[in-house]
Parts: C-alpha cells; sequence; structure tokens
C-alpha cells in the first residue's frame, strides 16, 4: 500500500552524504515554512524515501553559475528544461570560458564553431551542429526540438534557422581567443589536433535538472576540441552520446573527447544501466570503463561523465584527475572532485 504524503522541497538538502551518492531527503513541512519554499505531493512507496528535487548538477568549475542561474527557475516549481537551457546560456555568454559559446577557442582555421542539444522530460530533443555567428546554440536546439519535426540540424542550415527565428548574429571569436589560436597557429605546423595535446581543453559544459515535479531535463554546449579540423563535430549535439534522458530512470552527460563518448554512446549506456539497477556514480564508472577497454590511448584522454536518476542521486566518474561538478539542491552550491581511473 502506497501512501500520499507532502514534503519539502528547495530546502535543508544536506549535501554530507555526497560519499553516499545521496544527497540528503526531503523534509517533512514544518509549521510556519518560510518563503520560496514548495510543498509537493508524491506518493510514496512504503520503505522508500521522497526524491530529493529540485536538483540541479553541472559539469566543471563554470557549472557553479550556471546552476545559480537554473536554481531559481527550480525553486520557484519551473520546468527543468527551461532551467536547463537557462543555466548553460550563462557558460555560453562567458567570454572567460574558452570552451564554451561567445569565446569559445576556435578551429584551426580561426572559426568558432560550436555544437549542442537539449532533451526535455518526455524524451523530445534538439540540437545543432557546426553553428557559426550564434551566440546562444542551446536555444537554437531547442527551437529545433520545439518548432521544427527535426532534431538537429548543422552548418548553414542551422545558422539560416537560427536567423530566422530571431537569433542575431555575433562575432564569436574574441581578441583573446583569437590571440591564444595564433599562438598556436606559431608553433602547430598546422598539425591536426591529437586528442594527447591537451587533455583539460575540453572543459564543455552539460547540465542536468530534476524539476520539482519529479521531470528531468539536460543541456549540453560547447564549442568543441580547440583547433579542431574545419567541420568537425564532436558529442555535444550528439543525442545518447553527450546526453540521454529518461524521466523513467534518469539523466547522463558527458564532458571530454567526444570522438570516444560517441564511439561507445556514453549518456544513453548510462541510463540503461541505471535502468537496471546501477547506481549514477557506478553506472558512469562502467561508461568510462568501455572507453579503457577500446582505446590503449586511453591514458591520453579525458572523458567525465555525470548522471542524475529520477530520485535526485548524483554519481560521476572520469578517466583522468581534475574532473568537478557542481551541485544545487538548495541554497547552497559545492563543486565536487570526481573519482578518476588508476592504473
Ligand atoms: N566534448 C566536446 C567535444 O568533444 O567537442
Amino acid at each position: 500500500m502506497t501512501s500520499r504524503r507532502q514534503f519539502l522541497i528547495a530546502t535543508g538538502v544536506g549535501l554530507a552524504a555526497l560519499g553516499t551518492g545521496r544527497l540528503g531527503t526531503a523534509q517533512e513541512p514544518t509549521a510556519g515554512s518560510g518563503t520560496g519554499l514548495s510543498l509537493i505531493d508524491e506518493v510514496v512507496p512504503p520503505g522508500q524515501q521522497p526524491a530529493t528535487r529540485p536538483i540541479v548538477v553541472s559539469t566543471w568549475r563554470h557549472g557553479q553559475a550556471a546552476n545559480a542561474a537554473a536554481w531559481p527557475i527550480l525553486r520557484a516549481g519551473g520546468r527543468a528544461l527551461d532551467a536547463v537551457e537557462t543555466g548553460v546560456r550563462v557558460t555560453e555568454a562567458d567570454p572567460q570560458v574558452m570552451s564554451v559559446g561567445y569565446g569559445g577557442l576556435p578551429d584551426r582555421d580561426g572559426h568558432v564553431t560550436l555544437d549542442a542539444c537539449i532533451m526535455d522530460e518526455t524524451g523530445n530533443a534538439g540540437a545543432v551542429a557546426f553553428l557559426q555567428d550564434i551566440k546562444h546554440p542551446i536555444s537554437v536546439a531547442r527551437a529545433v526540438m520545439e518548432k521544427t519535426p527535426h532534431v538537429m540540424l548543422a552548418g548553414e542550415g542551422a545558422r539560416q534557422f537560427a536567423v530566422a527565428q530571431g537569433f542575431p548574429t555575433t562575432d564569436l571569436l574574441t581578441p583573446a581567443a583569437r590571440r591564444t589560436w595564433q599562438d598556436w597557429r606559431r608553433t602547430s605546423h598546422y598539425k591536426p589536433w591529437s586528442p594527447g595535446s591537451d587533455p583539460a581543453r575540453h572543459d564543455t559544459i552539460s547540465q542536468l535538472a530534476l524539476d520539482a515535479h519529479g521531470n528531468l531535463a539536460g543541456a549540453c554546449t560547447t564549442s568543441g576540441l580547440a583547433f579542431k579540423m574545419h567541420g568537425r563535430v564532436g558529442d555535444s549535439p550528439i543525442i545518447g552520446a553527450a546526453l540521454f534522458v529518461d524521466n523513467e530512470v534518469g539523466a547522463a552527460c558527458a564532458t571530454g573527447v567526444g570522438e570516444e563518448v560517441i564511439k561507445t554512446v556514453g549518456s544513453f549506456l548510462i541510463v540503461e544501466l541505471m535502468r537496471q539497477g546501477r547506481s549514477p556514480a557506478d553506472a558512469c564508472r562502467e561508461a568510462v570503463e568501455r572507453i579503457v577497454h577500446k582505446n590503449p590511448h586511453w591514458r591520453e584522454l579525458q572523458v567525465g561523465y555525470l548522471a542524475l536518476d529520477r530520485g535526485g542521486n548524483v554519481g560521476a566518474f572520469a578517466l583522468r584527475p581534475e574532473f568537478q561538478y557542481a551541485v544545487t539542491a538548495g541554497p547552497e552550491t559545492q563543486l565536487i572532485d570526481v573519482a578518476h581511473r588508476t592504473g
């Protein structure tokens, strides 16, 4: 027999239980609960705890600012899809983040080309690949999802669609990114980028959210590998690779060398492993192991996975050290160091 009970969301969600993969549990409402708190009705089966929600997680240190933008939407009872679009737009607009959107490092010919995708709680998805001159590819991806019969638009077609939808065109190559590219050109001899050159440079933002209504969404956006070949598309616009959301199970996302993520269909794999009962952290670890198993050069690569299940449990795992994620389930955001492959 199940019981229906009300519980409090968006407050007092302790993060101390991170090591157990659980971010605390929602609390019973108390008299005089403060403003900004929401009461949610949920059927809670006996023996189960109510989910931790809302909650938002993002890759890397710059995920903190993205979470800060997403959180007010979630706290107010808004939709996870709106939260993740709003969240990653902050990173896209930040010229200090040289791996995403405006200010992103260009390809080896000096063109900033952007990839992004978004997925909602119904399994609907939209993506853009090899998009130029548009500051917010995530919003174009959402427009593809909501205003076309397609999932992905690429290149000049994606740009034309964006312009027709009213997105302004912008020169995305900032002076700082141009200088970095020019420095690279002096020593690179125009060699194609190789995965070993600088794995730290692939810090794509991916963000996952679970809203107060129990719905999941995710977004991923990047300028891709620095100094990539012109026309190269990574994992970030590929549904199932950089991002997958299944409202019945959970969501997963990726950052790192996209070729490895595409070849192992990482995010879809993680969600399917969670469907089979694996924890988010364990599922992420297994997805990393698939890369290790297939690629003898895995030590030269970085890939990080981040997952959020429908109960609000978070997990992550990476090939190499230094991957971090930001998690917000209340007034504070924490930056978590992620475990990585050894050996
Ligand atoms: N994960 C970003 C890329 O490979 O383009």
